[in-house]
C-alpha cells in the first residue's frame, strides 16, 4: 500500500517517475514537506520570472497535450482564452473522476495536491485568470479534504489569493465538491453544475476557453494535466518532450485492471506498447485475449495487437483513445460480448438524457446486446448493432454519446464469432456466459476490487 493513498490505489514499480515520484514521500497534508520536495518552485518561477507569454510559450514547447481525454493541445487553449477580451476569466482542475475505474488523478489529489494546485496557480497566472475552482468528486472525500486543506495552507502563506508571493497576480482559489457522474466530468457538464444548473452538456461552439463559465473564458483542465504543467515549468519543456513520441509527449499515468496479475497505476511515456504495459503490470493472469483501452469510450485490442503504441494517435486509429487511462485485460475465459455490454450498459445508465439519441440510442444499443446474449436475437440485430452504433455517434452533443460504441465497434470487427455464436447457437465461446440470465456476469472488473498490499 502506498503511504496516504486510498486501499484500492495502488502504484506498480517500474515506468517512469515523473508525477508519480514524490506520492509516498510527500506529506499529502501538509505544505511544508511539498515544499521540501520543491512544490512551489515552478509557480515562483513563472510568476516572478516569467511573462505570461512565456509560460504559454514554454507549454507550447513542450508539446503538452491534456490528459483528461481529449488530447487537445493545452498551450492552445491556453492562449485562446488569454487573448478572447475579458475583465474575467476562471481556471478550473477537473477532478470529477468520471470512469471509477481510474485511479491516476485520485492518487494526485490524494497523495501529491499540492501540485495539482500548483499547476492551477501557473495556469491562471498564464491565462489571466484570478479566479481558480477546483472542482472535485464529493466522494472522493479524502482528497477533496487534502486539496481544500492545501489550498487554505497555500493561500496563508501567500502562494495563492491576493498578490501570490508579493507580486500584482491575484488569484483566488475555492474547492467544489460535485456528484460523481460519468457526463459531470465533461467539461461543459461541468461548467453548467459549476453555474448551479444540471451537470449537462452543451453543444460547442462556443468553446468554454472563449465563453465558459458565467460567460466568462474558462480553461478546465485534467489533474494530471495540471501536474505536468507543474513539471514542466520547473524542468523544461526540452526535458518534458525527451520522453513520449512524436505527436504525444511525456509521460501519462495508466490504470491497469482486470485478469492481470498486479493490477494498479503505472506512469510510462506515452508511445509505450500495450505489451510492455502489460508486462510492467506482471502479464495476463490467463491467456490474454484483449485489452480494453480508454474506459467506457474505448476500444478492444486484441492480443495480436498488443505492439501497438499506447499514444493518442495510435490508439485513435485502432478504434480506442486513451480517455480516462484505464486499461482493462481479458483473457480466454472473458466474453467479449459480455464485456461490450457491460460498457454499454455503464454509458446507458450516465447518460444525462439531455440529447435523444443519446437517451435511447444506448439503451437500444445494450437491448440488442441482451437479445444476442439470451440468444434471442432479432435477425437483423449484428447489422443493427453496427448501424446504430454509428447513428449514435454521428448525432452526439457530447463525447459521451460520440464514444459509446466503441467497445462494440470494436469488438464486433475483432471477434465477430463470439456475437455469432451467442447469436445462433446460444454458446458463449469463452464459457463465461451461463445460460440466459441477464444481467451478465461482471467478471471482467475483477481487478477493480481493492487490491492487497504490494
Ligand atoms: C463523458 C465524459 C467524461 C469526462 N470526464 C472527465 C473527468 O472526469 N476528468 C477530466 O479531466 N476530463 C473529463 N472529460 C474530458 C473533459 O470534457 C475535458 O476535455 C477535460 O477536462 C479538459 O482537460 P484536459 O485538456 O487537461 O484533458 C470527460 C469527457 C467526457 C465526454
Amino acid at each position: 500500500m502506498t503511504a496516504g493513498l486510498s486501499p484500492q490505489i495502488r502504484i506498480l514499480s517500474g515506468g517512469e517517475r515523473r508525477l508519480l515520484t514524490d506520492i509516498g514521500r510527500v506529506d499529502p497534508t501538509s505544505l511544508s514537506s511539498a515544499r521540501q520536495h520543491g512544490s512551489y518552485a515552478a509557480l515562483e518561477r513563472a510568476v516572478t520570472k516569467l511573462a505570461p507569454e512565456e509560460v504559454i510559450g514554454e507549454i507550447e514547447a513542450a508539446g503538452l497535450r491534456g490528459r483528461g481525454g481529449s488530447g487537445f493541445p493545452t498551450g492552445e487553449k491556453w492562449r485562446a482564452a488569454r487573448e478572447q477580451p475579458a475583465e474575467r476569466r476562471i481556471v478550473v482542475a477537473n477532478l470529477m473522476g468520471a470512469d471509477p475505474s481510474a485511479l491516476g488523478d485520485r492518487a494526485l489529489a490524494e497523495g501529491h495536491p499540492h501540485l495539482v494546485l500548483e499547476g492551477l496557480l501557473i495556469t491562471a497566472y498564464a491565462v489571466g485568470a484570478s479566479e481558480a475552482i477546483v472542482a472535485v468528486r464529493r466522494d472522493w472525500t479524502e482528497a477533496a479534504e487534502r486539496l481544500r486543506s492545501a489550498a487554505a495552507e497555500a493561500t496563508d502563506a501567500h502562494l495563492a489569493g491576493y498578490l501570490v508571493l508579493g507580486t500584482d497576480t491575484s488569484v483566488q482559489v475555492s474547492v467544489w465538491e460535485g456528484s460523481g457522474a460519468y457526463v459531470a466530468g465533461e467539461e461543459t457538464a461541468l461548467i453548467n453544475a459549476l453555474a448551479g444548473d444540471r451537470g449537462m452538456p452543451a453543444i460547442r461552439p462556443p468553446f468554454p476557453s472563449t465563453r465558459g463559465l458565467h460567460d466568462v473564458p474558462t480553461v478546465v483542465q485534467n489533474a494530471e494535466t495540471l501536474a505536468h504543467v507543474a513539471w514542466i515549468v520547473a524542468h523544461s519543456a526540452d526535458a518534458f518532450a525527451s520522453t513520449g513520441t512524436e505527436g504525444s509527449h511525456g509521460t501519462k499515468l495508466v490504470t491497469l485492471m482486470g485478469r492481470v496479475a498486479q493490477p494498479g497505476l503505472i506512469e510510462v511515456p506515452l508511445g509505450t506498447s500495450l505489451l510492455d504495459l502489460l508486462d510492467m503490470a506482471g502479464g495476463g493472469t490467463g491467456t490474454t485475449k484483449a485489452l480494453f483501452v480508454g474506459g467506457p469510450g474505448g476500444g478492444a485490442i486484441d492480443a495480436g495487437s498488443l505492439n501497438l503504441p499506447y499514444d493518442y494517435e495510435s490508439l485513435e486509429s485502432a478504434g480506442a483513445i486513451i480517455g480516462s487511462g484505464s486499461v482493462l485485460v481479458t483473457d480466454t475465459s472473458t466474453c467479449m460480448v459480455d464485456t461490450a455490454r457491460f460498457f454499454v450498459d455503464f454509458s446507458a445508465r450516465e447518460a444525462c438524457g439531455k440529447a435523444v439519441p443519446c437517451r435511447i440510442g444506448t439503451l437500444r444499443l445494450r437491448e440488442a446486446l441482451d437479445r444476442i446474449l439470451a440468444a434471442t436475437p432479432r435477425p437483423n440485430d449484428i447489422a443493427l448493432l453496427r448501424e446504430l452504433s454509428r447513428k449514435v455517434s454521428d448525432t452526439a452533443l457530447c463525447k459521451l454519446e460520440r464514444l459509446a460504441s466503441g467497445p462494440i465497434l470494436t469488438t464486433l470487427d475483432r471477434f465477430p464469432e463470439e456475437y455469432r455464436a451467442h447469436a445462433e447457437r446460444g454458446e458463449c465461446l469463452a464459457g463465461a456466459c451461463r445460460g440466459t440470465d441477464l444481467p451478465p456476469l461482471l467478471e471482467p472488473l475483477d481487478g477493480l476490487a481493492p487490491a492487497s498490499d504490494a
